[in-house]
């Protein structure tokens, strides 16, 4: 993919897709529920379309269509054993919850993925379900991974990684448990799974107390049905934010974004630079906090963020290490260390390739330290990205202010935002 600078502003109203967190619990939990979901603008983008394979594989009925998808559940214990190995591409999000969710079934399961995947922490969700008494054999720490029947007990599990995937796996396999699973989650993260499994009345309940939360599902209450519309992406919305904020004359309109408070760190971050962002709107659809943003260009300064808001905003760093690499001011991120983990090294890949744009910047121990640059003397236009989709989109909109960048392995951006070229030249970009 390659990426051309842009010499007029941005201006109107790219449409972004279904979020994808919301989008995989859209598929999983109205396929473990009893009756049809209808889902609307669910993300038809690779990583939730693994979601779903791996249901029809397990024997539901999903019908699509252009506007909807109806999904027939039968049930926590419907499932059946698939007749291959189930593989979720590059999908991190669908690994660990299905990790979950497949430990309290009744057969055994094989989980594989591409390269990327294949390298990424998968210990850290089969270990806590190990104190259930799931059985499950990773390749060392990671997929492929096989998971045996085994008749999962209660248990009171302490989470001190922040990630809601594992959370989101813990609570799949207490949903087919019998007795009270107690889940403390030491960092609140993301709360989808919470949400949307409220609303299709399972028996989970959550305390706050101080930064924990706890969370306690009363399991084997079967599910039933819902529909759902599943609420635009503020992670994807984050390329075209940051985008409208560095192009002068430049005005976007955001329609139907996500705004839960456990995912807007990234609108915190910006304000707290000086973005000039608006919220209209605002309405809940299926318990979700919804709006519409404008955003106009606007005058960056730098700004410090500590680790607490790093869980709020864990998939914008490569996006707002751009928008720091414009401000007046140098930027400090601390406790970045979960983006060593995710679809590829990020803190890495973020400094290699601001470095190679010509951004001054370091890494010191898990802390992202960027000085901005005044003139964007490009050293290498080459941008590394390991097939991670945000490090692609995040350089395709660098490249829209500094010049020509060459993005390797950028169909990567499939796996999130399919339509993410379409959009941005729509609104002015110049990206092929
Ligand atoms: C996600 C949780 C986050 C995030 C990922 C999606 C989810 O991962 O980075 O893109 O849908 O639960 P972690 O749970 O590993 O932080």
């Amino acid at each position: 993919m390659i990426s051309n600078k842009i010499t007029t502003g941005l201006n109107g109203n790219p449409i972004i897709p279904g979020d994808k967190s919301i989008s995989h619990r859209s598929v999983i939990i109205p396929a473990i529920s009893k009756g049809t979901s209808e889902i609307k603008n669910i993300l038809k983008s690779e990583d939730v379309l693994h979601t779903l394979k791996a249901f029809e594989k397990m024997g539901v009925k999903i019908e699509q269509f252009d506007d909807k998808i109806l999904i027939h559940g039968n049930g926590l214990n419907s499932l059946n054993k698939p007749n291959s190995d189930i593989y979720l591409g590059n999908s991190g999000t669908s690994a660990r919850l299905l990790i979950g969710l497949l430990a309290s079934q009744n057969f055994d399961s094989t989980l594989t993925g591409d390269e990327s995947l294949s390298k990424r922490p998968m210990g850290r969700i089969a270990e806590p379900l190990k104190k259930m008494n799931a059985k499950i054999q990773t390749t060392n720490g990671s997929l492929p991974l096989q998971i045996y029947k085994s008749k999962l007990n209660n248990a009171e599990i302490d989470i001190k990684i922040p990630s809601a995937q594992i959370k989101s796996g813990l609570i799949l396999a207490a949903l087919n448990t019998d007795g009270i699973t107690k889940i403390t989650e030491h960092n609140i993260t993301r709360d989808h799974t919470e949400i949307m499994l409220k609303d299709f009345g399972a028996n989970i309940s959550f305390t706050k107390e101080g930064s924990k939360k706890i969370i306690k599902i009363i399991g084997k209450k079967e599910l039933e049905s819902n529909n759902i519309n599943v609420p635009s992406d503020l992670s994807s919305s984050a390329f075209f934010i940051v985008a409208g904020l560095i192009h002068k004359n430049s005005k976007l309109i955001l329609n139907n974004i996500n705004i839960n408070p456990t995912r807007n760190g990234i609108l915190i971050a910006l304000k707290k630079m000086g973005a000039k962002i608006n919220y209209f709107n605002k309405r809940k659809i299926n318990s979700e906090q919804v709006c519409d943003i404008e955003v106009v260009s606007s005058e960056l300064n730098g700004c410090n963020l500590d680790g607490d808001i790093a869980k709020l905003m864990i998939d914008e760093y490569p996006i707002i290490a751009v928008a720091a690499s414009f401000a007046n001011s140098p930027s400090i991120f601390r406790g970045l260390e979960e983006l060593r983990v995710k679809e590829s090294d990020r803190l890495e890949l973020i400094k290699i390739n601001l470095l190679n744009c010509g951004v001054e910047c370091k890494v010191e121990n898990d802390d992202l330290i960027i000085n901005p640059s005044k003139n964007f003397q490009i050293k290498n236009n080459n941008i590394i990205t390991n097939y991670d989709h945000r490090i692609a989109m995040a350089f395709a909109v660098m490249a829209s202010k500094i010049g020509l960048l060459k993005i390797k392995d950028g169909e990567s951006i499939n796996t999130s935002f399919p339509s993410f070229i379409t959009e941005f030249n729509k609104i002015g970009g110049n990206i092929n």
